[in-house]
């Protein structure tokens, strides 16, 4: 049995996560704390509702009163999809992501220190990386270049997680993925996917191709049994 905190479980990519995850592992248990801002639904939530391993919680990944009694309940991972999430949203005003995308990490972290988790898994971006041109790819080694305050405010985020990896043996894993599409999706990112990666999604959440099926097997893969060490991101 998996004790996991997901956090942002109720945003477009992470109730994709718990319902799968409830799907192939009826036996383990799923908390999901969500703020429910804009972007939080719970109806994305219905395959699960009612099942004994799910669990919901109201709250602020960034109030570590908040997340400190959660994670005394003893967890063995926690997945990190909290975020303010939408490019422009960051650009009229960057302050919340700030406070939930840095501060709540560091929150999340700082507990999971604490409360000795098995893996934090902070799922990232890819427009960390900031912009490619039109041949050209990124690797782990790209520099890190944001271009948004939602993009620095992630970088930001990455680079706490690797600090914790460094400086404490916290065992971490960055996830960052390009843009996704799918059920449960905000209508504003699916408009916008054009302008912020100007390619289809080639992450690891992406569509298959004529599917209708979220993949999150890499995540779950991931939570089996990879070795932080080598997954701790190599270019921050
Ligand atoms: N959607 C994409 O294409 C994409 C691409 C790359 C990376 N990501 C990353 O994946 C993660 C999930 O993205 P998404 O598109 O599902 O996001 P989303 O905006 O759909 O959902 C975010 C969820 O986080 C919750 N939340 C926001 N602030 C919170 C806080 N302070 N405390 C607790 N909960 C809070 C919201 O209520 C919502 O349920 C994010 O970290 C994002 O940066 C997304």
């Amino acid at each position: 049995m998996m004790k996991i905190l997901v956090t942002g479980g109720a945003g477009f990519i992470g109730s994709n996560f718990v319902c799968q995850i409830l799907r192939e592992h009826p036996d383990w248990e799923v908390t999901n704390l969500d703020k429910l801002t804009y972007a939080g639904n719970l109806e994305n939530l219905g395959d699960v509702e009612g099942n004994p391993g799910y669990y919901f919680v109201k709250g602020d990944i960034a109030d570590r009163e908040v997340v400190d009694k959660l994670l005394d309940q003893g967890f063995d991972v926690v997945v990190n999809f909290a975020a303010e999430s939408h490019v422009d949203r960051s650009i009229l005003d960057s302050s919340p992501f700030i406070r939930t995308n840095v501060q709540g990490t560091q929150a999340l972290l700082e507990g999971a220190r604490q409360h000795k988790v098995k893996l934090f898994l902070q799922v990232s971006t890819d427009e960390v990386y900031g912009s490619l041109g039109a041949p050209g790819k990124f690797t782990e080694e790209s520099p890190l270049l944001p271009n948004s305050p939602y993009a620095a405010s992630k970088a930001a985020a990455d680079c706490l997680c690797r600090a914790y990896y460094h400086t404490y043996g916290l065992p971490v894993v960055i996830t960052r993925c390009s843009n996704n599409y799918g059920p449960f999706q905000v209508g504003v990112r699916a408009s916008s996917l054009g302008r912020d990666s100007g390619k289809p999604s080639s992450g690891i959440f992406k569509m298959s191709p004529g599917g209708s099926e979220l993949r999150v097997g890499n995540m779950l893969s991931i939570m089996r049994g990879c070795t932080p060490k080598e997954r701790v991101a190599g270019s921050v």
